[in-house]
């Protein structure tokens, strides 16, 4: 067996692999990838239920619109170094969450990592450790990276839309992420990631402001206030969908073949 079927066989995707085209001819720089891009049809399919026994129903972008931001507080979170980002959301009270939260759960990786993967929100074995992506879906996510080379720590930073558990691992409330939403911000403005993966509806409806379904939105370039963003599925419906996760080894292989091109724009640009 060569080394991609090793690893496909790894991530359990054979023998369902079938490996689709690039998604977008990538040319020049972020603004040309993001046009070329903005037309580009996704494969049509409704995935099934995100995960079992979560409320499905993403925030509608109205709703996301009306939530009440404290800009005052968002204005110095803005201005926070890593140190005092961290020390803020460790002593945390902004929403109902902290008051059942073992611990916050940060974020974790490169502060210079070109890559910035964002999920949900820390689930059991998140808050017992402190740390995004340790438990089974965790697991999974490392593999993932692994299959298109990237580590853990190593270029890649992993965070997550609320820093504390949801109770019951029930879908972060509007108001929880909206009060987490200056933390996750200021992460972004200090890594300054060239791309930006959002794993899973939760994660895709609050960076990109839509209610829209993983399979309208996948496939594609979208722009997080300039960084690029892929949407994929969340590692924890996949572990539930085996037959979904040869789609989320093509978006791997799309956001592979794009951290590609946004490098080599970056270099003939200088
Ligand atoms: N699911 C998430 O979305 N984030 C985590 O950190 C763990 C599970």
């Amino acid at each position: 067996m060569n080394r991609r079927d090793l690893i496909l066989q790894e991530l359990g995707l054979l023998p369902k692999w079938v490996r689709r085209e690039a998604a977008v001819s990538i040319r020049g720089d972020v603004a040309t990838i993001l046009e070329e891009t903005a037309s580009h049809d996704a494969e049509a399919f409704e995935p099934p239920v995100f995960e079992a026994g979560r409320d499905q129903r993403a925030p509608v972008a109205a709703e996301i619109a009306a939530r009440a931001v404290d800009s005052d507080r968002a204005a110095q979170i803005a201005r926070f170094d890593w140190t005092q980002l961290q020390n803020a959301v460790t002593g945390c009270t902004a929403c109902a969450l902290h008051a059942t939260r073992k611990q916050t759960v940060f974020g974790v990786g490169a502060e210079q990592a070109d890559w910035l993967f964002i999920g949900e929100g820390p689930g059991a074995e998140e808050d017992a450790r402190g740390e995004p992506f340790v438990g089974q879906a965790g697991k999974l996510l490392d593999n993932m990276l692994a299959a298109i080379g990237l580590k853990r720590g190593h270029d890649v930073y992993i965070a997550n839309i609320v820093k504390c558990r949801p109770p019951g691992n029930r879908q972060p409330e509007p108001v929880e992420a909206t009060q987490c939403e200056p933390y996750l911000a200021r992460q972004i403005q200090l890594l300054q990631p060239k791309l930006v993966i959002a794993l899973g509806r939760t994660a895709a409806a609050n960076l990109l402001r839509n209610d829209a379904s993983i399979g309208s939105l996948r496939g594609r370039l979208h722009s997080l206030q300039g960084i690029p963003l892929i949407v994929t599925y969340h590692p924890a419906y996949l572990l539930r969908t085996l037959g979904d996760k040869a789609k989320a080894w093509e978006d791997l292989c799309f956001a592979r073949e794009t951290m590609q091109r946004l490098k080599g724009a970056q270099t003939a640009q200088s």
